[in-house]
Parts: C-alpha cells; structure tokens; sequence
C-alpha cells in the first residue's frame, strides 16, 4: 500500500467518530475483484462500534460486521477495485485508478451526519401515494399499496433499483450522453401491458430532475388507450406516449435504454433484436415464458439426455440455455453482459435479468467459438439469432 492518500482513506474509515461510510467498486485494468462493489459503514452494536461490510455481487447482497482496525479493511485496497470513496463527518475523499493505473485524488468538504442504527430500512424508491401508483391501480386512493398489487410494486421497484446505477455509471462512463431538457434520455419499454414499470421508470427519473422521454409499446390497442389516458389524466402527455405495436413491426430508432419485464416468450427476443438494431446503450431485459428451444429439443445430445428425461428438469436447463444464448449474442455483438436475480423468487418465480452495457469490445474468439459449438450440440437455430442474422454474420 504505501501511499498516503490510500492511509488517509483508511484512517477515515477506522476513525469511529467521524467515519460515515465507504464504497468500494469498479475493476483495475488487469485485476480481478471479489465483489461488484463493497459498502461499509459503521454501525453500534452492544455500544461498540463495529463497521458493517455489504458485499454485493449484482446478484444478491450479503452483509458481515468486522471489528474497527481490522486486516480485513486494510486488504480491500489491493483487491483491485478502482474506485474507492470515503465520506467522513466534514468532507470526504474519492480515489480513482484510471486506465493507465494511475491514482487520482479528489477530496471535497461538507457536513454530514454519522447514522449507527443496526436495521436501516430500505429506502423506497416510488412513494406508494405518487398519483401515478395510484392511477395505474398499484395503490388504493389513499395512496397505499394494495395486497393484490404489492408483487408487482416490488418487481417495479427492484427491477428501477438495478436500472438507476446502471445508467448513472454509464452516463459516467461516457457510455450515454448526459441528458439535457433538448436532448432526453430516450427510454423504450417492449410488452409494457399495463405500463406499471413504464410509468415508474418516467415518474422516477424525473423525480432525479433528469430529463426523459418514454415510450410504452404493447401489442394491445386497448392497453395504448388505458395508458395513454392515464398519461393524460396525469398530464405527462409531453414526455411519455404509448405505441399499440408488434415490436418486430416498430421502426429502429436511435434510443438510449431499452427495457423489457416479462416480454413474453419470443418477445424477449424481438425485443432484444429491436434494441441492438437501434444502438441501444443499456438494455434491462427480464425474460418471460421460453418456448422457442423447449420445442426445438427433442433430443439432447448425450450425456445431457440424463437430465432432459425428466421433464422439470429439461425445462429448468433449456430456459437457461436460451438465456445464456441471449447473453452471449449480446456479448459477441459489443454489449458487457451480467445475468442477475434482479427479486426474490417469492414474488415471480421469472426473476433472471439480463443486464447488458454497450461498450462496443469486440468479441474474443474463444465467445464466438463457444456460442457456435453450442448452437451445433444442440442443433437449435434460437431466435435471437434468427432476428440478428445479418449482424452475427458480420463477427
Ligand atoms: C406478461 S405481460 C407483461 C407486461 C408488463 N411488462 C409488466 O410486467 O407488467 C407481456 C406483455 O407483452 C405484450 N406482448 C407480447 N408479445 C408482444 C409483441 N410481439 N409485441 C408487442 N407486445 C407484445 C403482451 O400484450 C403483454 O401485455
């Protein structure tokens, strides 16, 4: 280590009254980290101080609590992260390894407060009395949630949980251009149905004060005309519109985000297809029923038929084929890709994300390789592959 500013970060966070918290993230070129990002804050337990570890993998998060001064702090800082923040009582420090591994410091003052509470509540993100919770039909008219409706809440939620620090780290990264009221942030939601997540991404980023145009599109005429008069009724005509369309039929556009709940079966994959098409940056894509491959395999190649022979278990194992196809189109095609548990499974057991970035890589050898050896062990022609032909022939 050796280097002052990373002991000044250190000391801030084992100084138990001024320490607020602490973020670690980001990836060092040529490094591997144990974790997407850590957060540490202290928290008061039996009145010790004690600092409070979240590891998050994208997938879930855990937590530990580790004693102040201990090794396993001051072994965070050659794990390879490239970010590192600190926030303190009076100011705080931000380190970053650029590309060319060099550290740059950048520290600034202010005031805040240290909170040692044990079971901080999550934050909500959508206020259960916005008039559009209430609108939609998610919440009664007295602003809180009804029974019926709090699964679909919480996937709305979660699913603008990953959204939000997705898309501010790639509009940090360049990977988006900074939305401006001239140009918005142009967000298009494939098989929105009854446009909850459509509404709460719009609700949500304008709350953020950044400016956004959305569009809801759905097959269902009548689902373009409850939304579009929901969008009236709430007066946000002028920045949200709903198309009744097929999306295969919609005409590419130049768009920023691309999302998609539960498109269903091969709508998953128009919807990918459309994305990629229109130079989408940033696509959050949770998958619905798959039936394209289900009825596709009739025979496994061997030693697979030991588990296709019981029926729940092809199932589980050709839906996971099919989204890993997914993933890796959109891999060898320039998008950095994640497959994540974006919400419990007791609130829809259809809870994979695909979660992709374009940074425009190009692809390794070994992707392209593996993607074709698993299309002829198979001998399944997917989908996706079948909308994006012209593309994949290019790689
Ligand atoms: C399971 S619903 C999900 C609705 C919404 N995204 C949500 O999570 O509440 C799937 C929606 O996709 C629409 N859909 C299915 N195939 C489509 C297609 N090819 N083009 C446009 N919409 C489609 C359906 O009409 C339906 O409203």
């Amino acid at each position: 280590m050796n280097n002052p500013a990373i002991e000044e970060v250190l000391s801030h966070i084992n100084n138990k009254d001024t320490f607020v918290r602490a973020v670690f993230s980001g990836r060092r070129r040529n490094m591997q980290v144990p974790h997407e990002r850590i957060d540490i804050r202290p928290v008061e337990l039996k009145n010790i101080i004690k600092l409070q570890m979240q590891y998050s993998d994208g997938r879930k998060v855990t937590s530990r609590n580790v004693e102040l001064d201990s090794k396993e702090i001051s072994d965070l800082f050659n794990q390879g992260f490239s970010n590192i923040l600190v926030e303190f009582t009076i100011g705080s420090i931000a380190l970053r390894f650029t590309k060319k591994d060099e550290l740059l410091i950048h520290r600034e003052s202010g005031e805040r407060s240290q909170d040692l509470s044990h079971d901080r509540v999550k934050s909500r993100l959508l206020d259960p009395s916005d008039p559009f919770l209430i609108e939609v039909g998610i919440s009664d008219h007295k602003g809180v949630i009804k029974p019926s409706r709090q699964d679909k809440y919480k996937q709305v939620e979660e699913f603008l949980r990953l959204l939000s620090p997705t898309l501010t780290s790639a509009i940090s990264a360049g990977h988006i251009h900074t939305p401006t009221v001239s140009t918005p942030l142009e967000i298009v939601d494939l098989g929105c149905g009854h446009a909850y997540l459509t509404f709460a991404a719009h609700q949500y980023f304008k709350n953020q004060g950044l400016p956004v145009k959305v569009t809801g599109i759905d097959v269902r005429p009548d689902s373009r005309l409850r939304n579009s008069n929901i969008a009236a009724n709430l007066e946000i005509s002028s920045t949200i519109e709903f198309k009744a369309q097929e999306i295969a039929d919609i005409p590419i556009s130049n768009v920023d985000v691309v999302i998609a709940l539960h498109a269903c079966d091969t709508a998953t994959d128009d919807a990918i297809a459309w994305a990629v098409n229109s130079n989408a940056k940033l696509l959050l894509i949770a998958p619905c029923c798959h039936h394209d491959l289900q009825s596709q395999i009739k025979e496994a190649p061997e030693p697979w038929a030991m588990m296709t022979k019981h029926g729940l278990m092809k199932e589980r194992l050709v839906d996971l084929i099919t989204d890993s196809i997914r993933c890796q189109i959109l891999k060898i095609l320039g998008y950095r890709v994640e497959a994540i548990e974006f919400i419990g499974g007791e609130h829809t057991p259809r809870n994979l994300m695909i979660r992709a970035v374009k940074t425009s890589a190009a692809p390794d050898e070994i992707d392209i390789l593996r993607y074709k050896e698993m299309l002829a062990l198979w001998q399944v022609q997917p989908a996706l592959a079948s909308r994006l032909t012209e593309k994949l022939r290019e790689i």
